[in-house]
């Protein structure tokens, strides 16, 4: 079997067991993506598969075949920060930064489920696409915890890059 991760195809695992998390950290070296609980409570093993969300460390490699993996590494680099990225840098959208890869991919994933309409549990008129409120991003980056505190800085950053593609 095979895996798309960011934009290169890679050979699945020998190990039919292994979790995405442990595949993309230990067997490809993107390191990006952090193991915080390893039992999806805290956000910090976030990525996208096929531009949806998901919680790697829950998540078997295996299942994935065929799909395409976009983590961290793939969003942006060093010399060409994705948007978000800078913003987080503008707005102090971090301190250790240990949860911040999955808080930028949890956005990006957000963002995209705000434009197709899908609605939470703050939404107060449905649509085909949804406003990208202060409130919506509090309750839908929920899952992504900071234990540094800047979750502050992170709405504000999220709202910078994407409120306007979410009107
Ligand atoms: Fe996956 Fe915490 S490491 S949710
Ligand atoms: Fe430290 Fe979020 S920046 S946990």
């Amino acid at each position: 079997m095979s895996i798309l991760i960011n934009g290169a195809v890679v050979e699945g695992p020998e190990d039919p067991r292994i979790s995405l998390l442990d595949f993309l950290r230990e067997q490809q070296g993107l390191t990006g993506s952090k193991k915080g609980c390893n039992q999806g409570a805290c956000g910090a093993c976030t990525v996208l598969a096929d531009g949806e969300r998901i919680l790697s460390c829950l998540a078997l490699a295996a299942q994935y075949e065929g799909q395409e993996i976009t983590t961290i590494e793939g969003l942006g680099s060093a010399d060409n920060l994705h948007s978000l990225q800078q913003a987080f840098l503008e707005h102090d959208g971090f301190q250790c930064g240990y949860c911040t890869p999955g808080q930028i991919c949890s956005a990006v994933g957000m963002a995209a489920e705000l434009k197709r309409g899908v609605p939470s549990h703050v939404t107060q008129a449905l649509g085909s696409s949804i406003a990208m409120t202060r409130d919506e991003v509090r309750e839908r980056m929920s899952g992504n915890l900071c234990r540094c505190g800047a979750h502050n800085g992170i709405v504000d950053a999220i709202l910078e890059t994407f409120a306007e593609v979410a009107q």
